[in-house]
């Protein structure tokens, strides 16, 4: 099943594998790709992976992520992004293009202001910065430079564009009644809090069309008092596929959440897929495409959760930073993945770029 080829609406994929979206911390210091970024993205298309979703990249200079994220923000990271299109589709390999925003789990350092904005002013520990909430003038202005970063991606040849919708960035603090704590029209009822998605997807849609591409990845619980639950992240799921989302990935967690995105120690299948209750609930309550990622490491795994219909299509994010040809192995009858979920590959402070540190041990 995982090996299959699927037709995500008009991208025709090799297979069901999708690489989940992983900053690279590979552009340089002004946001444009380098020879290194190139490298890494032919590095996952010829490895066999059926759909990439590029690392997190920044919509609007207010809203970094992390140092050397690859840029979208204005006209001039369009060459630079076409080249990364085109390196894929040489390897016979799609990619979409992960659009985000920080809100208040911005850098402040990266910032000219300095100061994180966000939804509501909720401190934001691992920062250790208080944001400013956002004016409405200044939410239409994001709306906007998700919708023209969109745009510049379907220039540049993306095959589709995922909205960061999840982890406690900007566009998941909107969803969050954790994080959310406005009483306007971007807050108050859930109802509110999804109208800047909500708006986001029609700014979008008037750029790139209705028959573009658009999907979003968006957690089921964010694990913090106040915040997104399941039975919540269900009924947004609908409203999303009746704003004409189409594609959803399902997911976890804020930085400060106890439970984290990326689970360490999956040692064997029962730890494996930790995401897929949720993954079951989402097939059952809307009909787009659900990718499922977290945690899958076993081929076995990825199949079963097929056959059994827990989600239309496995994301991997480490065992792809570790084996970037794990889709031809498994091809080749390998059935589990190196990864050791050790999460080196998250750690800022030793590494410039972002490697996997089992490898550099052991070339
Ligand atoms: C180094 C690293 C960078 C990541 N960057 C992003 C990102 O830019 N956008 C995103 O949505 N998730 C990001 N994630 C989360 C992964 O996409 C994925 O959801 C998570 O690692 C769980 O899947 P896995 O067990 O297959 O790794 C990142 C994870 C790692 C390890």
């Amino acid at each position: 099943m995982l090996l299959e080829k699927y037709n995500l609406k008009m991208i025709e994929l090799r297979n069901r594998m999708v690489r989940s979206a992983c900053y690279e911390r590979m552009a340089d210091n002004d946001g444009f790709v380098t020879d290194r970024v190139f490298k890494l993205y032919s590095d996952l298309a010829k490895g066999g992976v059926g759909l990439i979703i590029s690392g997190n990249t920044l919509v609007h200079r207010t809203g970094f992520t992390v140092d050397k994220i690859l840029c979208a923000y204005d006209d001039k990271y369009i060459v630079g992004l076409s080249e990364i299109a085109s390196v894929v589709h040489k390897e016979g390999g799609k990619i979409a293009l992960q659009l985000t925003h920080g809100g208040r789990q911005s850098v402040p350092a990266l910032l000219a202001s300095k100061e994180n904005i966000a939804p509501s002013a909720v401190f934001e520990p691992l920062m250790r910065a208080m944001p400013r909430e956002m004016t409405e003038e200044e939410i239409w202005e994001i709306i906007e430079a998700f919708a023209l970063a969109a745009k510049r991606a379907q220039k540049a040849g993306f095959d589709g564009v995922q909205i960061h919708g999840a982890h406690g960035y900007l566009v998941s603090q909107f969803l969050s009644g954790y994080t959310n704590r406005r009483d306007d029209a971007w807050g108050g009822d859930e109802e509110r809090r999804f109208t800047f998605v909500g708006e986001m997807l029609k700014a979008i849609r008037k750029e790139v069309g209705d028959s573009y591409p658009v999907f979003i990845k968006m957690n089921y619980d964010d694990y913090m008092p106040g915040g997104v639950t399941l039975p919540e992240a269900l009924r947004t799921a609908k409203r999303l596929q009746d704003a004409s989302i189409d594609a959803i990935e399902v997911s976890t967690s804020m930085y400060e959440s106890k439970i984290k995105t990326a689970r360490p120690k999956i040692l064997d299948a029962a730890d494996e897929a930790y995401n897929r209750v949720a993954g079951m609930e989402f097939k059952r309550a809307v009909s787009v495409p659900i990718m499922l990622v977290g945690g899958v490491r076993s081929k076995s795994v990825a199949d079963n959760i097929l056959k059994e219909g827990y989600a239309d299509l496995i994301s991997f994010g480490r065992p792809l930073i570790r084996q970037s040809n794990l889709p031809n192995l498994f091809q080749q009858g390998t059935e589990r993945a190196a990864c050791i979920s050790c999460n080196g590959c998250m750690n800022f402070g030793k590494l410039d770029y972002v490697m996997c540190v089992q490898l550099n041990k052991h070339p």
